[in-house]
């Protein structure tokens, strides 16, 4: 008789997630769904086969050197894997999972939002709405910029950019890419490669940031590339708050150089930047890129389908380390 293994789950996970979880393993689950400290994360592993985390548990070399021997995995219930140290598990012998491919069209839709919600003024107008200080409509009244028809620049062109690039297309954008490497030209759907970031974003009426948090990409969005865009350019930010320099978003959207934001997520969230929150021209989301029903299950399902790999000895699809 195969005894079941024992599985942290730091989060309260969907319905349908947690049944499976109860069916095929001992679930250690979080009903409250409280963010455990570090010290109760390892308390909970002891005896412990594997994990499975969200982007808001921080295994850091530190942490994972205090697992105890007994884990063997880590399947995260997230794409990003930035909030664990990889070579750490590696070094270990952990193996750790992500999420790919399920979230793709439900994170791209959070960036069509937060470049409409940008372009067209909707945090300004439905705070006029909601607090009853919309007194009065004419020609010079909230007047946005429109995107039809606009150049998108994507950082990024993997599942989500991908997926970002078609809805753009939907708008009749021109839609150029920077990426490591080119695509398969028969994923492009016409969009323009550019080897070179800095040679990419003079072209980019918009630029959504689509591409991992690794320590090459940490503040590629800096004072010194915001110059390099066009003045009244739009910023999307989907990925990772890491991703960008705030200080200089910031100053960027101040001084006009920059016409608005649209971002759902940020350095050290949920204590974001504070002068995001002053500033009228940033359309701000909590990082809910992959907030539902149906993405939640994929996700949860997908890291169940890569700890039930594990558990037979089989790769896991989407190893990561
Ligand atoms: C992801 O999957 O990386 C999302 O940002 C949620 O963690």
């Amino acid at each position: 008789m195969s005894t079941k293994h024992v599985v942290v789950v730091t989060r309260k996970l969907p319905e349908a997630v947690e049944n499976r979880l109860r069916r095929d393993y001992v679930p250690r689950l979080n009903p409250d769904d409280r963010l455990y400290t570090t010290d109760e994360l390892l308390m909970l592993c002891e005896g412990a086969d594997a994990i499975m985390p969200c982007h808001t548990e921080r295994l850091t070399a530190e942490v994972i050197g205090r697992l105890p021997d007994s884990v063997r995995a880590i399947a995260n219930f997230s794409v990003g894997v930035d909030h664990v140290d990889l070579q750490a598990a590696k070094d270990r012998g952990i193996v750790v999972t992500n999420t790919p491919d399920v979230l793709s069209d439900a994170t791209a839709e959070i960036a069509i939002l937060c470049l409409l919600g940008a372009a067209r003024r909707a945090s300004e107008g439905e705070r006029l709405v909601r607090s009853a200080e919309w007194k009065d409509w004419s020609p010079a009244f909230m007047v946005g910029v429109q995107i039809t028809g606009k150049r998108i620049g994507i950082v990024g062109m993997g599942r989500v950019g991908q997926v970002v690039a078609r809805r753009a297309r939907g708008f009749d954008m021109d839609v150029h890419y920077h990426n490591r490497q080119r695509i398969d030209p028969a994923l492009e759907q016409e969009a323009t490669y550019h080897p070179s970031l800095d040679e990419m974003l003079p072209l980019c009426d918009v630029l959504s940031l689509n591409c991992p948090a690794t320590p090459e990409t940490t503040g590629l969005l800096n004072d010194r590339r915001i110059g390099l865009l066009p003045d009244g350019a739009i910023v999307v930010n989907t990925a990772r708050g890491a991703l960008v320099d705030d200080d200089a978003l910031i100053a960027a959207l101040e001084s006009g150089k920059l016409y608005a934001a649209g971002l759902d997520v940020y350095n050290n969230e949920p204590a974001i930047n504070p002068k995001y929150r002053d500033l009228t021209n940033s359309f701000l989301l909590p990082h809910i890129g992959s907030a539902t029903r149906e993405t939640r299950d994929a996700m949860g399902f997908r890291a169940l389908d890569n700890l039930d790999a594990v558990f037979a000895q089989d790769e896991p699809q989407d190893r990561v380390a």
